[in-house]
């Protein structure tokens, strides 16, 4: 198995850091990679930006309720950017308003996403580790507010990073028969019953994890997951409108 493969088996997510701060060329490096990235249409429809300021990280900390976002020594947010190419196309001369397609959107969200996630690769490869922050969106609309967010722009998550000050366990995955098929889709007659396994493992791993202090399986948290509702998060359309998307 090559180096790099070995690398992308062991992932972890890491939420506990060294205060050590990163040297600026390799921040650099990091921020080569994500440029580096394959992008949809080659329009590069995403941004990063880096949060410097400590009210800023407070705000977001409050956003996000987890406490640990505030300790991360860096913390990038991307976002989806369909501004700047608007710009691009209006001193052009363009004159549609095709830029507001909820595909442009789709693009940026997923353009954004694999930069992300090339850099933690990159990272990890560094001997650092990350934590997303998906629960920013928590209240998505604040953020934008936050990080100044133009028209045709919005937050897809942050990364936090740095040097690990915790060695957590590889957190088990379900079964690749469940979510990988070969020309359609497969419906199972049973999903509890093909996920029993998975949820014992789960219910061990939080057990070692925790110290017993935990009980949980993969299909309870699914369950809790669909029943714990924040009505900001579930209205995200509605940001996504107020952004300048067209929503149809
Ligand atoms: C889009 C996305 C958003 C996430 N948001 C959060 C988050 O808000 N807080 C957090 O602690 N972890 C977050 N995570 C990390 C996941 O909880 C983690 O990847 C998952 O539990 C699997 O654990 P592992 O990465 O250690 O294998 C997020 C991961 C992804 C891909």
């Amino acid at each position: 198995m090559n180096e790099t493969i070995k690398l992308q088996l062991a992932h972890k997510t890491v939420r506990k850091f060294k205060e050590e701060k990163i040297q600026e060329e390799d921040i650099n490096t990091l921020l080569e990679v994500c440029n580096r990235t394959a992008t949809s249409t080659g329009m590069q429809q995403y941004s990063i930006i880096r949060i410097k300021d400590k009210s800023k990280k407070e705000k977001l900390t409050e956003i996000a309720t987890q406490g640990y976002l505030e300790n991360c020594p860096e913390l990038f947010v991307f976002i989806v950017d369909v501004f700047r190419n608007k710009k691009i196309a209006e001193e052009l001369g363009f004159k549609g308003d095709t830029y507001k397609d909820m595909d442009r959107f789709f693009q940026g969200f997923t353009d954004a996403s694999l930069a992300a996630q090339n850099m933690t690769i990159a990272l990890e490869s560094m001997g650092m580790g990350a934590v997303y922050f998906g629960s920013i969106l928590n209240d998505n609309e604040e953020v934008c507010n936050i990080l100044k967010l133009p028209e045709l722009t919005f937050p897809v998550f942050a990364v936090g990073f740095g040097y690990p000050d915790q060695e957590p366990q590889i957190k088990p995955r379900m079964d690749m028969k469940l979510k990988v098929f070969e020309d359609e889709y497969k419906v199972f007659e049973n999903y509890l019953e093909e996920v029993k396994e998975y949820d014992e493992e789960m219910t061990h791993y939080y057990d070692t994890r925790a110290n017993g202090q935990r009980s949980d399986t993969f299909s309870k948290q699914v369950l809790k997951r669909f029943e714990d509702i924040n009505e900001k998060r579930r209205n995200v359309m509605k940001v996504i409108e107020k952004q300048g998307f067209k929503i149809k």
